[in-house]
């Protein structure tokens, strides 16, 4: 069994965090997307994975992955250029698959329980394919499956307007390599991509069985702000978080705090955990970092309330109010103005920026 780990697309959804980097890299609990599905793949067995990567921030994720052995893993680097859709993405994978069964793993979903159920479901039987699906309440937004009584899978349709059940596919497939020549024979969709949706309802005509998955941990995927910001409470929730570096006497702390060997809580400040931050970050005194944020490395937090957010990193966050429900991307410095005049806010904000004051 190989890996298919797909790493294109534009990352529209997520600007202006991605116009200075692909949205696999953003950081969830100080940790890129990307290595939450490498883990997951190492964890079930599977270590060759081709990294399918698309025109934009190809080589950022070359430069973060190597040659894969920092995490366990041997990546093959392939080419997609255009994105076209997932199953033209899978279908570029064809000569590094050969003849072998594969798991493809969208690379900005995180998934609680890993794949190895799902891969050691697929291995059981006989099937074309295998999909892991999850009940949603906006069907309309996925590619959902119709399942009968018994778990047999019968129909499959992208994004339906009359949606058939509300169980989606979530971003997780296993395929025989029968897949490809139903890849061959796809025709656009109306959004003008090759749905792999469309390619697994085609094997499911021809003739093949369709293993299916329900999967009951939660699952995100992380193409919006808002979903960066679930995926980072959600797993500080479950993260097992150390603090290994220093927390000066008199500062207040609660709860599980990752806390870097180089970062500092200094006296005066009040961190209430689930939080993680990053190498070479300093809590300042009468900083209040509160449950569910993350703090990226080399930051300096002097007077700031923040919580329930992401801070990417290279950030000085000294303004006195709160932030809260925030992503800040990297370099993002917010300073206070309390001593200027004329009184107001000052905005440097870049394209595609989203400010609510
Ligand atoms: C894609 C798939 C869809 C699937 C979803 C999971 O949608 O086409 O079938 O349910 O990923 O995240 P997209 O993100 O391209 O809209």
């Amino acid at each position: 069994m190989k890996g298919v780990l797909l790493s294109g697309g534009t990352g529209s959804r997520l600007r202006p965090i991605t116009h200075t980097g692909p949205k696999q890299l953003v950081p969830v609990a100080n940790k890129p997307v990307i290595e939450y599905a490498i883990e997951d793949l190492r964890e079930a067995g599977i270590t060759e994975i081709g990294v399918v990567l698309g025109n934009k921030g190809r080589e950022e994720i070359q430069d973060f992955l190597g040659d894969g052995s920092a995490y366990g893993v041997d990546i093959t680097y392939i080419i997609q250029g255009n994105p076209l859709g997932l199953a033209h993405a899978a279908g570029c994978a064809r000569d590094f698959v050969g003849d072998d069964d594969f798991v493809m793993y969208l690379g900005d979903n995180i998934l609680k329980q890993g794949v190895t159920e799902l891969v050691e479901s697929f291995e059981a039987g006989d099937y074309g394919a295998g999909i892991a699906l999850q009940e949603v309440e906006n069907p309309e937004a996925f590619g959902i499956a119709d399942v009968d009584a018994d778990g047999t899978v019968t129909r499959l349709v992208e994004k339906p307007d009359d949606p058939p059940s509300n169980l989606a596919l979530i971003g997780m497939y296993v395929f025989s390599p029968a897949v490809f020549d139903a890849i061959d024979d796809l025709e656009p969709s109306w959004r003008g991509e090759l749905e792999i949706t469309d390619a697994i309802q085609s094997l499911l005509d021809d003739g093949y069985a369709i293993d299916s998955h329900v999967v009951t941990g939660w699952w995100k995927d992380t193409g919006k702000p808002e979903d960066i910001l679930e995926a980072n409470r959600l797993v500080l929730e479950d993260a097992a978080l150390e603090a290994e570096g220093e927390i000066e006497d008199g500062a207040e702390t609660r709860g599980r705090i990752g806390l870097a060997a180089s970062a500092t809580i200094e006296e005066g400040a009040v961190v209430r955990g689930p939080v993680s931050i990053a190498a070479n970050t300093t809590i300042e005194s009468g900083t209040y970092v509160g449950p569910y944020t993350s703090i990226g490395p080399n930051s300096t937090l002097s007077g700031v309330h923040i919580e329930n957010s992401v801070v990417i990193g290279d950030s000085t966050l000294t303004a006195s109010g709160r932030i809260v429900d925030s992503l800040l991307g990297r370099s993002a410095d917010v300073e206070s103005a309390d001593d200027l005049l004329p009184e107001g806010r000052r905005l440097v904000v870049g394209e595609n920026s989203n400010l609510k004051l």
